[in-house]
C-alpha cells in the first residue's frame, strides 16, 4: 500500500464520518446512552492500570466528550487530548469539557495511518466505539496506537463485537459500523492482555468488547 492510497482512504473515511455526524451529532447524547454500553466500565478500571499520577491521555474519536469528562474526573492530574474528524461532534465536546479546559485539548483531525505528528507518547489511549467505524484501515490504526504509546502504556477499547443476527449486522453496516468480532484477535496480537471481556447486550442481540492491553516493556 503506497502513501497516496493510505492518505486517500484516511481522507475518504474522514469525509464519510463528517457527513454522518453532521446530522447524528444533534441526537447523539440523547440516544447513544441506550446502546453504547461499557463506556463507564472501561474507564473505571483504568486508574489501577496507569501508574503515572499525571498521565498523558489520548482519546481517538472523542465525539461529544462523554469519556473525556469521565477521564478528567478519574485522573485529576492528567493532560488529555481528544481527537475527532467531526467538527460538529467537537463543538459539543468543547461545551462539555469547559470545567477542565486547562488540561483537555481538542484536535479536529483524523487519526490516520501515517505518523500522527504528536511530539510526545501517551500513557493511555482510549478507543470508545470508534474503531468499528474506521474502515477499512482499523488494523493499521491499532498498530499506530502502539507506536504512539510509551513502553508499558495502556490501550483501552470498548466497542461492538459481534451479533448472531445478519439483519442486525446489516443495520449496523448501514450506520458505518463493522461488527465481525475482528477487533479482539488484532488487539491480542499487538498488546499484552490485561483483561478482555465480551458482554451481551439486549439478551444477546449483539455483544460488545471491553479490552485493556499494555505495550510490552523491552
Ligand atoms: C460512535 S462515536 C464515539 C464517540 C465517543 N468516543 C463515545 O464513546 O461517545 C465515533 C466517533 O469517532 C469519530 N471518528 C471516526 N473515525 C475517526 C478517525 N479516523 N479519527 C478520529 N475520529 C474518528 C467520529 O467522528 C465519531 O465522533
Amino acid at each position: 500500500m503506497d502513501i497516496f492510497q493510505t492518505t486517500d482512504r484516511t481522507e475518504q473515511q474522514a469525509q464519510t464520518m463528517q457527513r454522518y455526524y453532521r446530522l447524528h451529532s444533534k441526537i447523539y447524547d440523547a440516544t447513544r446512552w441506550s446502546f453504547l454500553f461499557g463506556r463507564k466500565r472501561i474507564i473505571r478500571q483504568l486508574p489501577d492500570l496507569v501508574a503515572d499520577p499525571a498521565p498523558h491521555i489520548l482519546e481517538v474519536g472523542c465525539g461529544t466528550g462523554y469519556n473525556l469528562k469521565h477521564l478528567a474526573l478519574r485522573f485529576p492530574n492528567a493532560r488529555l487530548t481528544g481527537m475527532d474528524v467531526s467538527g460538529e461532534m467537537l463543538q459539543r465536546a468543547a461545551r462539555r469539557i469547559l470545567p477542565w479546559r486547562d488540561r483537555i485539548s481538542l484536535l479536529e483531525q483524523p487519526y490516520g495511518e501515517e505518523n500522527s505528528g504528536f511530539n510526545q507518547k501517551f500513557d493511555l489511549i482510549l478507543f470508545s466505539y470508534s474503531l468499528t467505524m474506521i474502515n477499512p484501515h482499523w488494523a493499521t490504526l491499532i498498530a499506530r496506537a502502539k507506536q504512539d504509546l510509551k513502553p508499558g502504556g495502556i490501550i483501552a477499547v470498548v466497542d461492538f463485537h459481534d451479533s448472531p443476527f445478519s439483519w442486525f449486522k446489516r443495520h449496523m453496516a448501514n450506520n458505518h459500523v463493522r461488527m465481525d468480532g475482528h477487533l479482539r484477535p488484532a488487539l491480542e496480537a499487538e498488546f499484552l492482555v490485561e483483561e478482555a471481556k465480551i458482554c451481551r447486550a439486549y439478551a444477546g442481540i449483539w455483544a460488545y468488547l471491553l479490552f485493556w492491553g499494555r505495550v510490552e516493556v523491552v
